[in-house]
C-alpha cells in the first residue's frame, strides 16, 4: 500500500534561495560557467537536468504562443547585428544604466540599485552618475575598425521588426498577428545578481503582436491576461504572482503602457515578464532609418497604416528560476524527511523514472524494454543504483512526477508499479497500457 505525503515544511525565504541554488549544483541543473578556472562571474551553464527544464519552459511558451495559434508565426533571427539596427531602435542612445564609482573602495554600482550607500564599504560618496550603455560591442571580420562594429542583441524583439516586411510578404498574415522568438540576449549588466535572475547572457521569449492602431488598448489587456494565466497553468501559486502597472516615469523609451508580471522571489516582488504597448515606435523608426515601407495595406478598406505593437517579453532563464523556487518543498513520507520539487509534469526534467526493483540481471531486460517503449513519448531516467527508497527520493528531489518500478512479479504478469511523486500513491499498470496511462496523466496535469 502507499503512504501519503504528510507534514509540509516550507523553508523560509532566506533559506529557500540557498537550498535551491545548492540543489541546482548538486543535481546538475545549473553550474557556474568555467568553474574549473574559478568561474566566470554572472554566467551559468545548464547541466543535464537543467537543459531539460529550460527546454521544457521554452517549449511550453512556444506551444501556447505559436503552435496552438493560427495568428502567430515563429522566427529565429541572428544574434549579431549591425549598429544601424540599434541606432534606429534607440538602444545606442538610451539603453543605458546610471553608473557610479564609490570614492572610497572604487567599486562600480548601478546608482538606482544602491540607495546612496556603497554595498561593499558603506561609503556615501560617489562620482557623478554617467550613462553606461548595456550593449556588448564587438567586431565582425578581421578588421577592428568602426566599419566592422557589430552588437550582440540585448533583446530578441528587433529581429521581429526588421523582418516585419519579410513575414508579411511570405505568409498570409494580416493584423492582428504576431511574430514570436525564443533565444539568447546579452546585456552588460553593471550588477548581475541573484543567481540566474539577472545575468549578462540570458534567454528571452518574446512576441510582437501587430494590430490596427484603434485595437491596441484591447489587445494590451488581452495579452496581459493570457500571459498571467500561463504562469498559473504551469503551477505558480496565485499568491506568488501579481500584475504591476508601470508609472509614466518608469516607461521605456518605446512604450506608452507597460505592466509587469511579478513573482514573489525570496528578496521580494520582482519582474518575470513585461507586457508593453510599443505603439508604432519601432516600425516607424526602422522605416525612417532604412527607407523601407514598414506598413500594412488593407485591401478591403483600401487603407494603409503602420500597425501598433503589443509585446509580451519574458525571460526563459529567469522564469525557470521562478518555477524552481515555487516548486521547492520539504515534507515527510512515512516519517522520513524528503525534498520534493512539485514541478508541473510538462516542465519536470524527467517525466518518468524507470527503476528495476533489484539490480539482478533477471529484471534488466524487461526494465530496458519498458524504458525503450517510454523514451519516444516522455523524458526518462533509468536508475538501478541503491535501494528503491533512495531512488524514489532522488527522483522526488528533481521533480520526476512518476516512477515506474519493474519487479519480479512483472516477469509473470507483465505489469509495473507506477508511483506518484506528490501523493506517493502506487498503482499497478499493465506494460501494454503504460504509455497510454502516463499520457493520460500528463494531459490531465
Ligand atoms: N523587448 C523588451 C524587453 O527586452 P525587458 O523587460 O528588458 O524587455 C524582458 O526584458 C524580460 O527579459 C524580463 O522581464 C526578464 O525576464 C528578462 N531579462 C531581462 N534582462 C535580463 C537579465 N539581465 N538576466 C535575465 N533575464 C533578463
Amino acid at each position: 500500500m502507499h503512504a501519503m505525503a504528510d507534514e509540509e515544511v516550507s523553508p523560509d525565504a532566506s533559506d529557500l534561495m540557498e537550498k535551491v541554488v545548492g540543489l541546482c549544483k548538486r543535481r546538475g541543473l545549473i553550474f557556474q560557467s568555467a568553474e574549473i578556472y574559478g568561474g566566470f562571474r554572472s554566467t551559468y551553464d545548464y547541466g543535464p537536468l537543467g537543459v531539460n527544464l529550460l527546454r521544457n519552459v521554452k517549449n511550453a511558451w512556444w506551444m501556447s504562443m505559436v503552435q496552438c495559434r493560427d495568428d502567430v508565426v515563429g522566427l529565429d533571427a541572428a544574434i549579431l547585428s549591425p549598429p544601424a539596427v540599434w541606432a534606429a531602435s534607440g538602444h545606442l542612445a538610451t539603453f543605458t544604466d546610471p553608473l557610479v564609482d564609490c570614492m572610497k573602495c572604487h567599486q562600480r554600482w548601478r546608482e538606482d540599485k544602491i540607495d546612496g550607500v556603497c554595498p561593499s564599504c558603506g561609503s556615501r560618496e560617489f562620482t557623478e552618475a554617467r550613462a553606461f550603455n548595456l550593449m556588448f560591442k564587438t567586431h565582425a571580420g578581421p578588421l577592428e575598425d568602426e566599419g566592422a562594429v557589430a552588437y550582440l542583441r540585448p533583446e530578441t524583439a528587433q529581429g521581429m521588426f526588421t523582418n516585419f516586411a519579410n513575414v508579411l510578404q511570405t505568409t498570409r498574415m494580416k493584423p492582428p498577428f504576431g511574430i514570436a522568438q525564443v533565444g539568447k540576449s546579452f546585456r552588460n549588466e553593471i550588477t548581475p545578481q541573484n543567481f540566474v535572475f539577472r545575468t549578462r547572457e540570458f534567454e528571452q521569449m518574446e512576441m510582437e503582436y501587430f494590430v490596427p492602431p484603434a485595437e491596441a488598448a484591447t489587445w494590451f489587456d488581452y495579452w496581459l491576461a493570457q500571459r498571467f494565466q500561463w504562469y498559473l497553468d504551469l503551477g505558480i501559486p496565485e499568491d506568488r504572482l501579481r500584475l504591476r502597472h508601470h508609472e509614466t516615469s518608469e516607461l521605456s523609451h518605446y512604450s506608452s503602457a507597460t505592466a509587469d508580471v511579478e513573482f514573489l522571489f525570496p528578496w521580494g516582488w520582482d519582474e518575470l515578464e513585461g507586457v508593453a504597448n510599443r505603439g508604432e515606435f519601432d516600425l516607424q523608426a526602422h522605416a525612417a532609418a532604412s527607407g523601407e515601407k514598414l506598413e500594412y495595406y488593407d485591401q478591403s478598406t483600401n487603407e494603409r497604416y503602420v500597425p501598433h505593437v503589443i509585446e509580451p517579453a519574458a525571460g526563459a532563464t529567469r522564469t525557470m528560476m521562478a518555477f524552481l523556487l515555487a516548486a521547492y518543498h520539504e515534507d515527510e513520507v512515512g516519517g522520513e524527511a524528503r525534498t520534493v520539487l512539485r514541478l508541473h509534469p510538462r516542465l519536470a526534467p524527467y517525466q518518468v523514472g524507470v527503476l528495476p526493483l533489484s539490480k539482478k540481471d533477471t529484471l534488466e531486460p524487461l526494465a530496458r524494454e519498458v524504458l525503450t517503449s517510454l523514451q519516444p513519448h516522455f523524458l526518462c531516467d533509468y536508475d538501478t543504483t541503491q535501494s528503491i527508497g533512495k531512488r524514489y527520493r532522488r527522483q522526488d528531489e528533481v521533480g520526476t512526477p512518476w516512477c515506474v518500478t519493474v519487479d519480479f512479479d512483472s516477469l509473470e504478469d507483465r505489469a509495473v508499479t507506477v508511483r506518484d511523486r506528490d501523493t506517493t500513491e502506487q498503482v499497478r499498470v499493465p506494460i501494454d497500457s503504460l504509455v497510454a496511462e502516463l499520457r493520460r496523466r500528463l494531459d490531465a496535469s
